[in-house]
C-alpha cells in the first residue's frame, strides 16, 4: 500500500493511492447535463458556452447531480472541445448535433497557424469554476475531477469536425504528412499539460483525459503515432504535478497492454469489455473505473441492477481498486429514478458481508 495515504483524502483519490474504502466510490461521466430537469431550465435562457464561460453558471450545473445523487465525485463543467476556441478553432454547440467547427483542419498550412495560448487567458472561466466548486464540495469525502480531452480525439473533431465515423480523415492525415500530425500533436500536448496543471492549481484533485475515439485505431497506429505523445503528455505533467491522471478510451482492448508504460494513474473502461478482462490484460496494475452501460439507465430498474451488481461484485475481486461509473456518459434519456436508485445501490453496497 502506498504510504501517502491519507484517511482524510477524498474516497476516489484513496482508491487511486491504493488504499481501502468500505464500498465503491462513484461518479458518472456527464453527470451534470440534459438528464437533469434543472439543467434543462438553465439551458433555455443560456447556450452552451455560456453555461461553460460564466464560472457562476458552470459552478451551479458541476453540483447539480451532487444535490440529487451524492456521488463521490465532481466533474467540473466545461467540453474538451472549448479549450481549441483560443488555438484559432471555431467552435459551435449546434441544437440536437452536438459541436461543429466552422474551419476544420485541411492542411499543414492550418495547424501552422494553430495558437498555443495559456490556461488562464484561455479557460480562466473554468479555472474560477474549478476554485468556487471545490469551496463548496459538501465534504472531504467528495473529490472534485478536472478534465481534458486526449490529443488524438481533439485531433478527430479538428480535422473530422462532423466528417466520417471511421476516422477516414485524420487516417488520411497520418498516412500523408507526418510532419503535420507531428506539428498538431505537439501543440495539442502543450495545449493539454497547461490546461490540466493550471485545473490543479485551481482545486481539481485527480484529471480525467479522454481519448472516447481511440477505437478507431489499429494497435501499431496506437504505438506509432498516438502513444509517444501521451507518453509526452504525462512526462511533462508529472514533471510540475503529482495528481493522478485517469485515462479513459473506448473500444481499445485490443492494446491495452499498450497503456502500461504511459504513466496513467487509473483507467476508465467502456461497457464493452468486462473489468475482469481488462485488469487482466492490463497486469491488475491499475485501479479501474466503470463500466455499467449507460443506456441501462433508459430501460427498466431491474435489468439495471443487475448488470450493476455484475460491476460491483467484479470490481471487489480487482486487486488494484474500482472506482464505480459508466463504461460512457449518461445519456439525456436516463430515467432520474434510475440515476436516483443507481446511486442509493452503491452507496449502500460493502465490501465486506454485502447482499447483491
Ligand atoms: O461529465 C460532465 O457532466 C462534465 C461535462 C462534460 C461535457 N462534455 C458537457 C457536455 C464532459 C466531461 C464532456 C466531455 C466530452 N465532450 C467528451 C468526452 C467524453 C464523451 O462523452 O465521449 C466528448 C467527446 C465531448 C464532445 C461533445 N460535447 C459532444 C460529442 C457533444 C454532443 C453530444 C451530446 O451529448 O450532446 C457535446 C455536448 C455536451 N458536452 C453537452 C454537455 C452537457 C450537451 C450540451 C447541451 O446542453 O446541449
Amino acid at each position: 500500500m502506498n504510504k501517502d495515504i491519507n484517511n482524510l483524502d477524498p474516497l476516489i483519490l484513496r482508491v487511486i493511492k491504493g488504499g481501502k474504502t468500505e464500498r465503491p466510490p462513484f461518479w458518472y461521466m456527464r453527470q451534470a447535463g440534459r438528464s437533469l430537469p434543472e439543467y434543462r431550465a438553465l439551458r433555455e435562457k443560456h447556450s452552451m458556452l455560456e453555461l461553460i464561460r460564466t464560472p457562476e453558471l458552470a459552478t451551479e450545473v458541476t453540483l447539480q447531480p451532487l444535490r440529487r445523487f451524492n456521488p463521490d465525485g465532481a466533474i467540473i463543467f466545461a467540453d474538451i472541445l472549448n479549450p481549441l476556441i483560443g488555438m484559432g478553432m471555431e467552435l459551435e454547440f449546434i441544437e440536437g448535433k452536438g459541436p461543429v467547427f466552422n474551419n476544420p483542419l485541411k492542411s499543414t498550412a492550418d495547424i501552422k497557424k494553430l495558437l498555443v495560448p495559456d490556461a488562464e487567458e484561455n479557460v480562466g472561466y473554468t479555472l474560477k469554476a474549478l476554485s468556487e466548486v471545490r469551496r463548496s464540495l459538501p465534504t472531504k469525502e467528495h473529490c472534485l475531477l478536472g478534465f481534458a480531452g486526449a490529443p488524438f480525439t481533439l485531433s478527430y473533431y479538428m480535422i473530422e469536425s462532423r466528417g466520417s465515423k471511421e476516422g477516414i480523415l485524420i487516417k488520411g492525415l497520418l498516412s500523408s504528412d507526418l510532419e503535420g500530425w507531428n506539428l498538431l500533436q505537439e501543440k495539442l500536448v502543450a495545449l493539454v499539460v497547461n490546461y490540466l496543471l493550471a485545473q490543479v492549481k485551481a482545486g481539481a484533485q485527480v484529471v480525467q483525459i479522454f481519448d472516447t475515439w481511440l477505437g478507431l485505431l489499429t494497435p501499431s497506429l496506437f504505438a506509432q503515432f498516438v502513444k509517444p505523445w501521451l507518453q509526452k503528455l504525462v512526462e511533462d505533467f508529472k514533471k510540475s504535478c503529482s495528481a493522478p491522471i485517469v485515462y479513459y478510451s473506448q473500444s481499445s482492448l485490443g492494446f491495452a497492454h499498450e497503456f502500461l508504460d504511459i504513466g496513467f494513474s487509473a483507467l476508465s473502461v467502456d461497457w464493452r469489455q468486462s473489468l475482469t478482462l481488462a485488469a487482466k490484460i492490463t497486469d491488475n496494475k491499475f485501479p479501474l473505473q466503470g463500466n455499467l452501460d449507460p443506456t441501462l439507465l433508459c430501460g427498466e430498474w431491474q435489468l439495471l441492477k443487475q448488470e450493476a451488481s455484475k460491476v460491483l461484485s467484479e470490481g471487489k475481486d480487482l486487486p488494484s481498486g474500482h472506482i464505480m461509473n459508466l463504461g460512457h456518459g449518461i445519456l439525456p434519456q436516463s430515467r432520474l429514478e434510475n440515476i436516483e436508485k443507481l446511486s442509493e445501490y452503491i452507496r449502500s453496497y460493502r465490501y465486506i458481508g454485502s447482499a447483491t
